[in-house]
């Protein structure tokens, strides 16, 4: 879904950047602020998450089944930009299945031995998160197999010819994996999940919803348009509308009266040097290179990473999504460029021959 560009004035703005260094909104590193906001906030059950209807409709068959043949859910890869809410989804099927969850990540388990003091110590009916499920490696990767597909775990006892495997067996669990890089999962892994979902961002009215959900827990008073302000500045992200709330409801209480409307909003981001698509400054680092120093011409993947110094695969998997998905650059088989909607968010001049 493309957000409608009539409701972002993108030429109110023209030229405005962010220049906070915690306007750098995408970035994957996320503050004990943040996640201690994420947690306050975060929906326990499928009823509380909006929006992403679609998975939740699959999700609710998919855990109702699960319940009446009194079996654990199937394995499931949650996948999608970071702040979409994966973590939050891994943990609502555990609620929903009433489930203890166990969580990991691919990069903590760094030995085999350190899965299987995990897997050995689940109980029946638990479900094992494991996030950035791309980073595991290789050999951790073989033992997890098993364990998926037959609930069992290969262990080698013994050393050189006397060496010898057994087989034990673990109990019922559901894995759930989260990445925002499935490219990067091998294939054999990416098999044996069950089910696969692709996280979407969110359109302004469904994170509207989620700030209103937020603002009744966090107490803060907004009305629907107000709502919508933040929405449509948040990167089709719930992890930033949230955090755009928390700083607008402090401007609120200091410059107004604490009441949040669509004008209070808007004078707040402009305050914080919100961008009005919600781009953060990568975002608009890009576009820049784009339109300027590369002069509207297709560049390469590589090209623009070291440019911008940083890594293809954040460029690949974070930033370009949400520009594509605004229609501000396209992908052509030369490489990434600029539509005249960059230039006109820039402020700048099209090349004529742009559509
Ligand atoms: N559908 C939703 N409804 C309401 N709130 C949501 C929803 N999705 C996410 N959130 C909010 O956004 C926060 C971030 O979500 P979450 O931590 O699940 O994202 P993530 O996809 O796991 O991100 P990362 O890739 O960085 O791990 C949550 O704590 C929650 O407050
Ligand atoms: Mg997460």
């Amino acid at each position: 879904m493309i957000f409608d560009a009539s409701q972002s004035d993108a030429g109110a703005e023209r030229g405005a950047r962010p220049v906070d260094p915690a306007s750098r909104m995408a970035s994957v590193e996320l503050t004990e602020d943040d996640l201690a906001l994420d947690r306050s906030l975060r929906p326990k059950f499928l009823n509380d998450y909006l929006g992403q209807t679609k998975i939740k409709d699959s999700l609710r068959i998919l855990i109702e089944a699960a319940r009446q043949r009194d079996d654990v859910v199937d394995h499931i890869l949650f996948s999608g930009p970071p702040g979409l809410g994966k973590t939050t989804l891994a943990t609502v099927v555990a609620n929903e299945m009433g489930a203890k969850i166990k969580t990991t990540s691919g990069p903590a388990i760094a030995r085999t031995g350190d899965l299987a003091a995990i897997l050995t110590n689940l109980e029946d009916g638990d479900v094992l998160f494991i996030d950035e499920i791309h980073r595991l490696n290789r050999s951790v990767e073989e033992v997890l197999y098993p364990a998926l597909e037959d609930y069992a775990l290969d262990i080698v006892v013994g050393k050189g010819p006397a060496a010898r495997s057994i087989r034990l067996e673990l109990p019922r669990f559901t894995l759930i994996g989260a990445t925002t890089r499935t490219g990067l999962l091998t294939g054999p892994l990416r098999d044996r999940f069950g089910v696969l979902f692709r996280l979407n961002y969110y359109t302004p009215e469904e994170l509207a919803d989620i700030v209103i959900r937020s603002a009744q827990i966090l107490d803060v008073a907004i009305d629907r348009e107000g709502a919508l302000e933040i929405a449509r500045r948040s990167r089709g992200t719930p992890r930033l509308a949230n955090r755009l709330l928390k700083r607008v409801r402090d401007w609120a209480q200091v410059e107004g009266n604490g009441f949040v409307d669509e004008d209070v909003a808007a004078q707040a981001l402009s305050f914080f040097e919100v961008d009005s698509l919600g781009l953060d400054a990568v975002d608009n680092r890009i576009l820049e290179l784009l339109c300027d120093q590369f002069g509207g011409r297709p560049v390469g993947l590589s090209t623009l990473a070291s440019a911008l110094s940083e890594d293809p695969d954040s460029l690949e998997d974070v930033y370009e999504p949400y520009l594509m998905q605004q229609g501000l650059i396209v992908r052509t088989p030369k490489g990434r460029q600029a539509t005249a909607r960059a230039y006109y968010h820039l402020g700048m001049q099209a090349p004529e021959d742009l559509v």
